[in-house]
């Protein structure tokens, strides 16, 4: 009988592995593939005997390049309602502060889930979802926060457990309680913040919803101390940590994260030096997230050479939600990340990748092309890499990968 070393073989394409340094692109390149993993990757002209017959197709892909699957670190993916009426009123003079302060904002969000049965949050989130898998995402992170109180919040979480389930993209869930202060605790945002500890973050964990703990530091949200509270009360769990921070002010949420090891900050249009110093240290990814920073019309850029300076890793999301970045294109995003925050082509395309797995706490499996890592992968029909940047509102997406198995 004969013994079969890979199930597929991949061949005529070139390579952005994401690996950085000298592995970075390999051009004439294959790849192997068995059950769910890469086995071997290389030159075209080196492929080992052992791989040259798979057990079940070889793709000649015929030019184009390979990627890694891309990765939407950062989406608020389910929710009901939209809040459109809310976009016409920014565009006549009122600013998202001021909407919020009116108890529009999320907490319009907030009515609209809390009303929706779990099946059409299912429909809805799944026809966004799909528009991102047709462009070669292979993973999302899905953030609950649009029902603050224990039995929407769990209710979104397991519609996005039930969206990993029913599509081929792994789904990272993130706990988003402390996102904003719910009606029925008006006035009493330090008694929230203590039901969310005492009540909600135990009962999630316990259900096995959350994969990680979020919060919204700002004057909008809560406070560094309120976050803390969270953050001490999560980690007690062992759930990793992630901030929205410096998004519309400097709260320095930022080092907080930092100092609980967040895996992740995001926005951070205000933050300063001392907070990319101290995310540094602890090695906390910075998610960028031009579609909030066009759609909110914001003019503060996020410090990136000051990100460049002290080497902390940059990752692009879409932060698809109702109210800051109706958005569902991770292309698009990296297009605007390039033209509004001038990222590299190539460091917005790690930061769709590499960098985009680390702020997920995946980095030993995803976001690279390498062997071990799991097989996710996205064949494209363009002529360079830096081409995903470039084109916007196109989709060159050709084949998607999915744990080993092509996605026809
Ligand atoms: O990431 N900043 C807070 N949360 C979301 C927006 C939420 C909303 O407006 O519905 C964000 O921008
Ligand atoms: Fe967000």
């Amino acid at each position: 009988m004969t013994e079969y070393h890979c199930d597929y073989l991949f061949t005529g394409s070139h390579l952005f592995t994401a690996q950085g340094g000298e592995e970075q692109i390999i051009l004439n390149a294959a790849i192997a593939v068995k059950d769910q993993t890469i086995v071997w990757l290389g030159k075209q002209t080196s492929i080992p005997e052992d791989y040259k017959n798979p057990s079940k197709a070889v793709y000649e892909l015929d030019s184009g390049w390979i990627t890694p699957g891309l990765i939407d670190c950062h989406s608020h993916l389910v929710y009901g309602g939209n809040r459109s009426n809310e976009f016409r009123k920014r565009l006549e003079g009122e600013s998202y502060e001021a909407i919020a302060h009116q108890g529009g904002g999320i907490l319009s969000t907030v009515k609209a889930t809390r009303e929706a049965s779990e099946g059409s949050l299912l429909l809805s989130a799944a026809r966004r979802l799909e528009t991102l898998l047709n462009e070669g995402v292979t993973t999302v992170e899905i953030k609950s926060g649009y029902g603050l109180n224990l039995e929407t919040e769990m209710k979104m979480l397991s519609v996005a457990r039930q969206l990993g389930k029913n599509f081929p993209v792994d789904v990272r869930t993130t706990l988003l309680a402390a996102h904003a202060l719910p009606p029925e605790y008006k006035d009493n945002s330090d008694v929230y913040i203590d039901h969310i500890c005492d009540v909600i973050l135990p009962a999630v964990n316990d259900a096995n919803l959350a994969d990680a703990v979020d919060g919204f530091c700002e004057n909008i949200g809560f406070t560094a101390k309120q976050i803390e509270k969270v953050f001490k009360k999560a980690k007690s769990l062992n759930l990793p940590l992630k901030l929205h921070a410096e998004q519309l002010s400097n709260q320095n949420g930022a080092a907080l994260a930092a100092s609980y090891q967040a895996l992740s900050a995001d926005h951070l249009e205000y933050l300063d030096e001392a907070g990319v110093k101290a995310m540094a240290k602890s090695n906390t990814v910075a998610v960028l997230l031009p579609g909030a920073f066009y759609f909110l019309q914001e003019t503060k850029l996020p410090p990136i050479d000051l990100l460049r300076k002290y080497k902390v890793p940059m990752a692009i999301a879409t932060d698809c939600n109702p109210g800051s970045s109706p958005c569902n294109s991770l292309l698009l995003m990296l297009n605007m990340a390039c033209t509004q925050f001038k990222l590299t082509t190539e460091e917005a395309l790690m930061a769709v990748t590499k960098h985009s797995a680390q702020a997920l706490g995946l980095q030993d499996t995803h976001g690279q092309l390498k062997v071990g890592m799991q097989a996710d992968f996205v064949h494209w029909s363009i002529d360079e890499p830096e081409d995903l940047a470039y084109y916007f509102g196109d989709n060159p997406c050709r084949l998607v990968i999915k744990k080993g198995q092509p996605l026809i």
